[in-house]
């Protein structure tokens, strides 16, 4: 099925383009087309050393310029039932999709798409991480299908034959006997040819069970068959229906009791994309029931975990912190956090992040807060995105050339420290930057992603897109919001419609701006809005949102309902 161009989530620019294009922007300009050219030389030196040494295998081992079959090794850490007869899925391919379109790649992305459409069989006896999978294949399919579909693009002349969406339909069909459980919730793990395996683990993570909606959504969507959908939604919602006393999460559970396991949680490892897809849900479905269930997550986060501009773990049960670390992961929250227009936050913890990049020169896995130092075992870096994708989420909000700078080091750390003959690889050790024979697919998927986006956002011009927690855009459709509320229609947009220079990204709602005191002091907002008048803080029109007291500008009445300082994409 092919996506109708869609306009209707624009909504008019009402700030900026105000100043005008001086000369230090005419430099930057310049800048930003020399650094984009770096991180397409970056990619194409992943993806060419991973097509020539790993093809048609998982990923790359860049100092060897050998392959792994890593797809049954993602999230097992024990190595455990590893498959007899594995031989890959291609996975660094499917993975770069995405990332050949926006590059401008679209040869490439072609002949990927027809050497997968004619090779790639999931009919395979291999144990695999439900949640890794669905993120990186099922994402990477139906991204690339909604890319090869959309007629603007060109892709394949305009004759492509859905042969992707065939793939994800496929994938998806062998998810659903992982949701065969007494809660609904899906088991970790499910082998791809026999379904879920005797005595498999009962143990899941939040994230296992509550960020599939996007992509299985997605997929249901697009084939008609509402099976999907359904699994991914009814999961969330039984573990929504677990949450405490607070609103807050554990980490991991058990999905045939549905009981916790681990009470302790943050914004990191296990729990992260959860939050992020109860916002993303909300853009790309429209649903009301995915905003309410992401700003009540989202005040608890800042109410419980939120310490200056950290983020430290806390008991579900008590609020008590538990462990005062920052990981690598983490860093993705300052994007999330520019999503709904809380970027006065979003910039405090992204320079905590920059101060510990800039100090080890990459970010290492795990920093002990409490006692300022490295964790003594998780001190690797294994080129993950989060810090590169938040720096491209705060420059497209703010346009402050600050996070070019930011993605220059980016840029030139990963040359200097990761970058070898056979491709880029992890660092081992942030204290010696000694290398580890491993080029993980989000490195393709994400990392060069949003560096070449920071540089460069042609590709976010054409279209509203979500980008998923791998980095697969999925475009924002009108005829995906089904139950599109009536305060979601900004103004007559058959208006807007006409005026395409006025399209802008859902990124570009900010709903939760940072408030000032009287005396000026600034503190952060935990996302409610004070000075709207009618009474459940929820606004019709731009008049019931008023001035905002920062800036003294007017404040407009966002999509979602919401007042705010819109930003500009
Ligand atoms: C597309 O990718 C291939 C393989 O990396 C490369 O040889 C080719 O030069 C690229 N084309 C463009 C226009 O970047
Ligand atoms: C499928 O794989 C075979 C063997 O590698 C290859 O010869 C063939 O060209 C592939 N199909 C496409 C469409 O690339
Ligand atoms: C499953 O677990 C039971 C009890 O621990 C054991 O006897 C049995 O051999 C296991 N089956 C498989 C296939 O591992
Ligand atoms: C981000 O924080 C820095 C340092 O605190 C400050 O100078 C800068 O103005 C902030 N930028 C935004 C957009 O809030
Ligand atoms: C937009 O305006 C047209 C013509 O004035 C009207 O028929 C239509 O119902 C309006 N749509 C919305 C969403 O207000």
């Amino acid at each position: 099925m092919v996506p109708p161009r869609d306009y209707s989530t624009c909504l008019l620019l009402f700030l900026l383009l105000l100043s005008s294009f001086s000369h230090s922007q005419s430099h930057s300009a310049t800048k930003k087309i020399r650094m984009r050219e770096k991180v397409r030389n970056m990619f194409h030196h992943a993806y060419d050393n991973y097509m020539t040494h790993a093809f048609p295998h998982d990923e790359l081992k860049p100092l060897t310029k050998t392959f792994t079959d890593s797809l049954s090794e993602l999230g097992n850490l024990k190595l455990e039932r590893l498959p007899q007869d594995y031989h890959g899925s291609a996975l660094s391919l499917i993975e770069s999709l995405s990332s050949l379109v926006i590059m401008g790649n679209n040869t490439e992305f072609e002949k990927g798409v027809l050497w997968l459409s004619e090779n790639l069989t999931f009919d395979v006896d291999a144990r695999i991480n439900l949640f890794e999978c669905n993120i990186r294949v099922l994402g990477g399919l139906v991204s690339a299908h909604l890319l090869a579909s959309d007629s603007s693009k060109k892709l394949f002349q305009g004759s492509y034959k859905n042969q992707l969406l065939g793939l994800a339909e496929d994938l998806g069909k062998r998810f659903l006997p992982a949701f065969n459980t007494p809660t609904g919730l899906p088991y970790a793990w499910i082998n791809l040819k026999y379904g879920v395996m005797e005595n498999e683990t009962t143990e899941t993570s939040t994230s296992g069970c509550g960020s599939l909606i996007l992509e299985m959504g997605a997929l249901s969507k697009m084939t008609g068959d509402p099976r999907y959908e359904s699994a991914a939604l009814r999961a969330l919602r039984k573990l929504w229906s677990m949450q405490s006393s607070l609103k807050l999460f554990g980490t991991t559970l058990d999905v045939s009791t549905g009981q916790w396991i681990e009470y302790s949680s943050g914004i990191g490892a296990g729990v992260d994309s959860f939050y992020e897809y109860l916002l993303k849900a909300h853009i790309l479905f429209g649903k009301e029931d995915f905003w309410r269930m992401f700003h009540s997550a989202y005040v608890a986060v800042q109410k419980h975990f939120r310490h200056g501009p950290w983020y430290h773990e806390a008991d579900m049960r008590t609020g008590r912190a538990t462990y005062w670390q920052l990981t690598s992961l983490q860093a993705f929250w300052p994007g999330l956090q520019v999503l709904i227009g809380d970027v006065s936050a979003a910039n405090s913890s992204h320079r905590e992040f920059f101060n510990v990049w800039e100090r080890f020169g990459v970010l290492p896995e795990r920093y002990l807060l409490d006692h300022q130092m490295l964790h003594p075992t998780e001190k690797y870096y294994p080129l993950r995105p989060e810090f590169a994708e938040s720096t491209f989420y705060l420059y497209q909000a703010t346009k402050d050339p600050w996070y070019i700078e930011v993605g220059e080091l980016i840029v030139n750390s990963l040359n200097l420290y990761t970058r070898v003959e056979g491709g880029f690889a992890s660092i081992k050790d942030v204290t010696t930057m000694q290398l580890e024979d491993h080029q993980h697919s989000f490195f393709l998927a994400e990392t060069c992603k949003y560096l070449y986006l920071l540089f460069d956002d042609s590709f976010m011009l054409e279209n509203n897109y979500v980008f998923t927690t791998e980095g697969h855009p999925l475009p924002v459709l009108s005829t995906w919001h089904e139950k599109l509320p009536e305060t979601y229609i900004p103004t007559n947009w058959t208006t807007l419609k006409r005026q395409p220079e006025n399209r802008v990204s859902p990124m570009s709602l900010q709903v939760c701006p940072a408030m000032t005191l009287n005396s000026g002091q600034h503190i952060e907002s935990a996302c409610h809005i004070p000075d709207v008048r009618i009474s459940d803080h929820r606004c019709l029109t731009d008049e019931d949102c008023g001035v905002d007291a920062t800036t003294c500008r007017r404040r407009s009445c966002s999509m979602a309902g919401y007042c705010g300082l819109w930003l500009f994409i």
